[in-house]
């Protein structure tokens, strides 16, 4: 057998092992089995790149290269469904289509997803472009992150599939991904998502689909679109559907009467609660495509569906009283103590009250009796007062003035909802909040030291900010019942590797407002010592790319605290990096300034990474697809004929790779 012959075999292979595994949940082989065969598969991949294929197997594991979505118009508006809580508004729903078809007719029953939606197009049984919804009438283009949905078919089986056709549905985050998702950013002290629902469409809008790959989205599709759809009835087109190789739900019923309906909806409104997804209700649709084009749309959606939505569950129970919370940041949350209440299996005793604007909005008073709801949130909230109930003479609750930590007055900035505590050096969440930021892996990375050595630490008196951290002996540390000997090594060592890490990530572990990853990168290059930073002006600062006054002016508050100052010049002494290498200063220009560029094809001289990286430090700037706002094309060999296409319709240049080695290299 040939490479090539292999290759196509492997790939025929794979595709059908991802669906016995992602759409059928029944593999055949192990997952050991699999890897090989796709190792197999990306190295032949490798050595023949003439072969390479957009809709491959391999292409499900993603890329690291940057991706500005490309907006795309729908061509079928995204519409929305009317919603109702009210069964009653079922019944009127269902008498006004009755009256309006008088026939017969049915009714399709399904889950109502709630995740994110999305729109895939097919053409000659291979997925070509996935779309958002966006406004509903255009949305982003996020194929290459939808390829590393294993559940959505690259390329189609079976046969009657239109030539070209759209297929709806739902991006969904398994509760059980979601819930190991949340654990890991809670460890490493990252934002944790509010839903499953915000984290598989804030995944699709990563840039970095093989970030995408890891986090590992399903998919139910439920709606067809198109000229040639093989039956009238939408139930019958989805399991058309389902034998070409997507995922459609089973829960899909098709029923002739109302009384089936509620049927339907009091069975699934109680056991959607042992699905692996999260459902917030029930959609009916007429099931005959003609039935439905008869019925027809109003201005927002189809006449011929409705979506019934479940109550969220909620119980009424006290408010004993508000407490708040001091965040690393100084932010102040409020929150509210409740008389242990039961609420969809769970006890609650504590529901997030966000701002001073809600409580003032709820016009809470404490041993009022509350509404708690858990939407789908982890977290739950008060959503009502029974104002009936209220103790006469109760206290109306009034937010704090000062920090509750370390007793100074609370500020809040424009435009924010939250108040905030501004005693950074001396308030003891915010200190332990900015060493226990110091050392995590994205900035000082120093291993063997984690937030209760910390908190153990502070306890101690041994350190009250990052510099003390070098100051510590091995000795202090062993002395301390929880830790000994080995501990106290495995840190002193953490703390000496640290001495290696780079100045921008020192940067970045200063912990200065607004200053993320990203924009201490920046700030590295403009400014390769801290000495310079620390003297920059307002008009040096926002010159830099993507630098605005916000980020300008904190940097400068920063440095213009005689603390800060301190403590820079003690981490300085303490042997930490700040300035930049001599490696990374040198050949930085700017011979690419201000130009989108997009990489495609195979190349040469470098790989497409090292690519993304010259551009960058040339000061252009990488765009994972062509716009009409791409400067040129970094073009290799085997360049897809469809971006070939798109080039030359928006008439955009194509430079080859030796071409664009003279480009970064001219003065
Ligand atoms: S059908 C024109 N079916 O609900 C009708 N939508 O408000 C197209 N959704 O944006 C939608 N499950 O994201 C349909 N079984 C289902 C659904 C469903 C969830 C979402 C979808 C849509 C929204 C409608």
């Amino acid at each position: 057998m040939t490479d090539i012959e292999r290759i196509d075999q492997l790939r025929e292979e794979l595709h059908l092992h991802n669906y016995n595994y992602y759409v059928l949940n029944a593999p055949v082989i192990s997952d050991k089995e699999f890897d090989d065969l796709m190792r197999e598969l990306q190295e032949l991949e490798a050595r023949h790149p003439e072969y390479m294929d957009e809709n491959s197997p391999t292409m499900r594991v993603g890329s690291d290269i940057n991706k500005n979505f490309t907006q795309i118009e729908h061509k079928y508006p995204m519409l929305s469904l009317g919603n109702t809580y009210s069964q009653a508004e079922v019944t009127e729903f269902y008498e006004r289509v009755s009256k309006a078809l008088n026939e017969d007719f049915e009714i399709c029953c399904e889950m109502k997803f709630d995740g994110t939606s999305i729109s895939l197009t097919y053409e000659h049984g291979r997925l070509v472009r996935a779309v958002t919804r966006g406004d509903g009438t255009k949305g982003d283009d996020v194929t290459d992150n939808v390829k590393t949905i294993r559940s959505i078919p690259l390329k189609l089986h079976g046969e009657g599939y239109p030539d070209v056709f759209e297929i709806r549905g739902e991006i969904l985050m398994p509760w059980v991904v979601f819930e190991e998702l949340n654990r890991e950013r809670e460890s490493r002290e990252e934002p944790l998502f509010a839903n499953p629902r915000n984290a598989a469409s804030g995944t699709l809008k990563l840039q970095n689909s093989a970030q995408v790959a890891s986090r590992k989205l399903d998919a139910y599709l439920y709606y067809l679109l198109g000229d040639n759809l093989p039956c009238d009835g939408h139930y019958e087109n989805l399991k058309e559907a389902e034998k070409w190789g997507f995922k459609i739900s089973d829960i899909t019923r098709k029923v002739h009467s109302l009384q089936e309906v509620f049927d339907f909806i009091n069975y699934w409104d109680v056991e959607r609660k042992n699905l692996p997804v999260a459902t917030d209700g029930i959609v009916l649709k007429v099931n005959s495509l003609r039935q439905q084009k008869n019925l027809g749309y109003t201005a927002k959606s189809p006449r011929w569906a409705i979506a019934y939505k479940f109550q969220a569950e909620q119980a009424l129970t006290r408010l004993l009283k508000v407490t708040y919370q001091v965040g690393r940041t100084g932010a102040i949350t409020p929150v509210a103590n409740l008389e242990p209440v039961q609420l969809s299996g769970t006890v609650v005793r504590r529901a997030s009250l966000h701002n001073a604007d809600i409580i003032a909005s709820l016009d809470l008073h404490v041993g009022d009796s509350v509404y708690v709801e858990k939407g789908g949130e982890i977290i739950p909230k008060i959503t009502g007062v029974e104002t009936s109930l209220r103790p006469a003479g109760s206290e109306k609750v009034t937010f704090i003035t000062h920090c509750p930590e370390c007793g100074s007055p609370l500020v809040r900035y424009e435009d924010e909802a939250a108040h905030y505590c501004t005693n950074e050096t001396q308030c003891p969440p915010q200190i332990k909040g900015k060493i226990e930021h110091f050392i995590s892996r994205r900035a000082m990375n120093i291993e063997g030291l984690g937030p209760e050595t910390v908190d153990l630490f502070y306890q101690e008196g041994m350190i009250h900010d990052v510099a003390d951290l070098y100051q510590l002996q091995s000795q202090d540390i062993a002395r301390l019942e929880r830790l000994g000997e080995k501990s106290a090594e495995n840190i002193m060592a953490g703390l000496a590797r640290s001495r290696e890490v780079p100045y921008e990530r020192v940067l970045f572990a200063l912990g200065i407002r607004f200053v993320g990853e990203t924009v201490a990168k920046k700030i590295a290059r403009a400014f390769p010592s801290i000495d310079l930073l620390a003297a920059a002006t307002l008009e040096d600062l926002i010159q830099i790319d993507e630098i605005g006054t916000r980020i300008a002016q904190s940097i400068l508050l920063y440095f213009s605290n005689k603390k800060n100052r301190q403590l820079v010049a003690r981490l300085k002494e303490a042997g930490l990096k700040m300035e930049a290498d001599e490696e990374d200063r040198s050949g930085y220009t700017d011979n690419l300034a201000g130009q989108s560029i997009v990489i495609s094809g195979v190349f040469q001289h470098h790989s497409r990474d090292e690519y993304k990286a010259l551009i960058e430090k040339h000061g252009g700037k990488n765009v994972g697809s062509i716009s009409k706002k791409t400067s040129f094309i970094l073009k290799g060999d085997n360049m897809g004929p469809s971006k070939l296409e798109k080039a030359e319709k928006l008439g955009i240049r194509l430079v080859e790779e030796d071409e664009f080695l003279k480009m970064i290299q001219e003065a």
